[in-house]
């Protein structure tokens, strides 16, 4: 089955042809962080008239590089939410429109999910049930999986995402934007006791986040011992920072994980790229004699290749396709 996955939920364009799930036949990405950085964030307006221009191309090199026609593809899979609302209409219109004209089906699929079948795209292995942590800039949440395209929604953050916190204290570190990618590296020299930043594990709130006051602890430090004053080192603020929130992300997954007494867990998003995370949740995982797939780090942050891979599983489990009535929603619940 060759389903042609496409992704404008935010700031990358992209299109991708899978074939059966897993095989990717192309895998087309156009990232605008160019156009966004001087902002230090996506700017929704500057995003949804780049996906404009560059749709079309996009789309089109996924085809010609597969070596197909659209005459060939199964079903078209293509984000409707959660998202830029402007970004997600250029997606879904250009996913209804190549639908419409070559008689293939649509399926919707939500980013989030997208984010989860990207560990389908390279383990043949995973079995279920299972839990899986989908962390990025937009989003930390926990679900419980039962069986394909299943979720028990278990977690979410209360505020900051856990890649935004990554991306504010990247800014006030005057790291460019994205920061994560950043201060993971700075990091891999630093000390992550050298500051004893707060967990904020929330223990009354069971699998659920927040990072906004992890983030403005960092601020405050910053205020109090000024990287110039060169008391302490930008890569030691930068380990300390990210291993508190490794601490929590590490913690939560496996509470839920042992709780709901599965044997694997998924990790994904763009955060889930973190070479510490990914050590870490190993680790743990390892320890607790489960098992762990997380997607390479090219398909942890935004790809159409995970949409396709998303769009296959649903296919198989019967979802039912989309009319032309399909729509952007802008903060389509997780599950
Ligand atoms: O999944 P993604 O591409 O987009 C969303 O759906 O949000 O995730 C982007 C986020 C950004 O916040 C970026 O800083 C973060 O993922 N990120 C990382 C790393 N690579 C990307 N955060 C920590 N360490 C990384 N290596
Ligand atoms: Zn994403």
């Amino acid at each position: 089955m060759l389903i042609l996955g496409i992704e404008t939920s935010c700031d990358e364009t992209a299109a991708s042809i899978v074939e059966n799930g897993n095989k990717i036949l192309s895998h087309i990405l156009l990232s605008q962080i160019d156009l966004h950085q001087k902002y230090g964030g996506v700017v929704p307006e500057i995003a949804s008239r780049a996906h404009l221009n560059t749709i079309i191309p996009i789309v089109q090199e996924a085809i010609d590089s597969a070596q197909l026609r659209y005459q060939d593809l199964d079903a078209i899979a293509v984000v409707n939410g959660p998202g830029l609302v402007g970004s997600l209409l250029v997606g879904l219109t250009i996913g209804k429109s190549i639908g419409y004209t070559y008689q293939k089906p649509l399926m919707a699929v939500n980013h989030l999910h997208g984010h989860i079948y990207a560990s389908f795209l390279e383990n043949r292995d995973i079995s279920f049930p299972l839990v899986a942590l989908v962390v990025s800039g937009g989003h930390t949440d926990l679900f419980y999986m039962p069986a394909h395209g299943k979720y028990e929604w278990l977690g979410k953050t209360y505020d900051d995402a856990a890649g935004e916190a990554f991306d504010k204290v990247g800014k006030v570190l005057g790291l460019g934007y994205p920061a994560g990618p950043e201060i993971d590296k700075l990091a891999k020299q630093g000390n992550p006791e050298a500051i004893d930043f707060p967990r904020p594990y929330l223990e009354e709130y069971g699998a659920d986040f927040s990072f906004s006051g992890l983030k403005t602890a960092v601020i405050y430090y910053l205020k109090k011992h000024p990287i110039e004053s060169n008391s302490i080192s930008l890569s030691d603020i930068c380990a300390s920072f990210q291993q508190a929130v490794i601490d929590v992300l590490v913690k939560k997954t496996m509470e839920v994980a042992i709780a709901k007494q599965v044997k694997g867990i998924i990790v994904s998003g763009g955060v889930a790229a973190n070479s510490g995370l990914r050590t870490q949740m190993a680790h743990a995982a390892n320890q607790n004699r489960m098992s762990l797939w997380v997607p390479s780090p090219k398909y942890c942050t935004d790809n159409a290749a995970m949409v396709a891979a998303a769009g296959y599983y649903q296919i198989q489990s019967g979802y039912p396709y989309a009319g032309l009535d399909l729509n952007a929603v802008a903060n389509l619940p997780p599950a």
